[in-house]
């Protein structure tokens, strides 16, 4: 322990094993996962309908398709099921098939590497420090180089927590548009948005038939196991080639079973942004008057952190926290984050007083 050594966020058992702290005793802030678990309405149907695993799912997903559409505002004919996000993602530049491939970073790693499999040449714009992670909307459209077909957003991003809110998604959309490139938009983390529908760009799909928003369960809905995600696009054409390619039942029934059941549930929406939306304005407004620190306004429910005091680094609050039990994400190994960084979720307000306590005390500022 002390010496420097690679985990990734979801490293927990990892993690668990070398600092010999049970797995169930970890509280993850490095998941970015809703601290309330799955909504006990799902818990309660899934325990007295074991029996769909006896039947194939719907292979048109109807039922399900039509409750995301009421969910979202968007047609079921616009929508795509599949195995997580994840998949989608996967089928979804398989079937672009680009050849170069523009990423707002720093972001999430999946892509790039999707994106080698797939043989497309990718680069990278990155998001500045200086503008604390906010899109310069002009300053992107020039950066897009020749051949370039396709660009890939994560609105909020991981790891910054920084969203783009729609009058530059449009302005992003209609040049990408004129210049016949695809845009994809992982909105894995929209439903934790202060804002929701200034953030996301679902409603923009029927105007933009270059463009496929993504989204899942994993995340909002505490539900990372179920692998239940869905993609939303008005491009007929692309979602039939999608489809074509993509293996019959990928989304199991358990999934689509309690996919359908969870996004129905109004009132866990509702309990979960009343505690993310306040949690967020508190341990931003705690940060942002804590010394020795710099935080970025966060629109996801995670929040970014820079350690600005000499000798502080972002392992050192790793191995701090995760001591008391507390596993935050060491950003380091996020490509194009230069600096000492640490991300983490909001958890239940006792935990998070709890990390905030860690962090203070690390940088000795006494301050809580
Ligand atoms: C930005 C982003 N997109 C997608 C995923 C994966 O989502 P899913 O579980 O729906 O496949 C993650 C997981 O951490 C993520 O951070």
């Amino acid at each position: 322990m002390g010496e420097k050594i690679e985990f990734h966020g979801s490293d927990l058992e990892k993690i668990s094993e070398y600092y010999q702290i049970a797995p169930e005793k970890i509280i993850k802030f490095g998941a970015n996962v809703n601290p309330l678990g799955i909504p006990e309405t799902v818990k309660k149907e899934l325990s007295s309908n074991w029996d769909i695993i006896s039947s194939y799912p719907d292979r048109n997903y109807t039922g399900l398709k039509e409750t995301i559409g009421v969910y979202c505002g968007v047609a079921p004919s616009c929508i795509a099921v599949g195995n997580g996000s994840t998949e989608l993602i996967s089928l979804l530049i398989s079937q672009r098939k680009p050849k170069k491939t523009l990423i707002l970073g720093p972001t999430y790693s999946e892509y790039e590497r999707e994106l080698g499999l797939n043989g497309s040449e990718t680069y990278e714009y990155h998001l500045r420090e200086s503008d604390n992670f906010e899109l310069n909307i002009e300053s992107f459209l020039q950066f897009i180089a020749e051949g370039t077909d396709l660009i890939i957003l994560c609105n909020p991003n991981n790891p910054t927590s920084s969203a783009i809110t729609h009058g530059r998604l449009e302005t992003l959309l209609t040049a990408a548009q004129k210049r016949n490139i695809f845009v994809m938009i992982d909105e894995t983390y929209v439903e934790f948005a202060p804002d929701v529908a200034e953030t996301t760009a679902v409603p923009l799909t029927s105007r933009y038939g270059n463009l496929m928003v993504i989204r899942g369960v994993s995340k909002f809905f505490a539900a990372p196991g179920l692998r239940f995600g869905y993609g939303i696009t008005s491009n007929k054409e692309f979602l039939l080639a999608l489809q074509t390619y993509q293996n019959p039942w990928s989304l199991n029934s358990v999934g689509a079973f309690a996919g359908e059941r969870m996004l129905k549930d109004t009132s866990y929406i509702a309990e979960t942004r009343k505690l993310i939306c306040s949690e967020r304005d508190r341990l931003y407004t705690q940060l942002s008057d804590m010394p020795g620190v710099k935080v970025y306004k966060p629109y996801g429910n995670f929040i970014l952190v820079r350690l600005a005091k000499e000798g502080i680094t972002s392992f050192k609050i790793f191995e701090a926290a995760i001591k008391e039990g507390m596993m935050i994400r060491d950003c380091s190994s996020f490509k194009s984050l230069k600096g000492e960084y640490i991300r983490f979720c909001i958890m239940m307000p006792k935990d998070n007083d709890r990390l905030i306590r860690c962090i203070a005390a690390q940088l000795g500022t006494g301050f809580f």
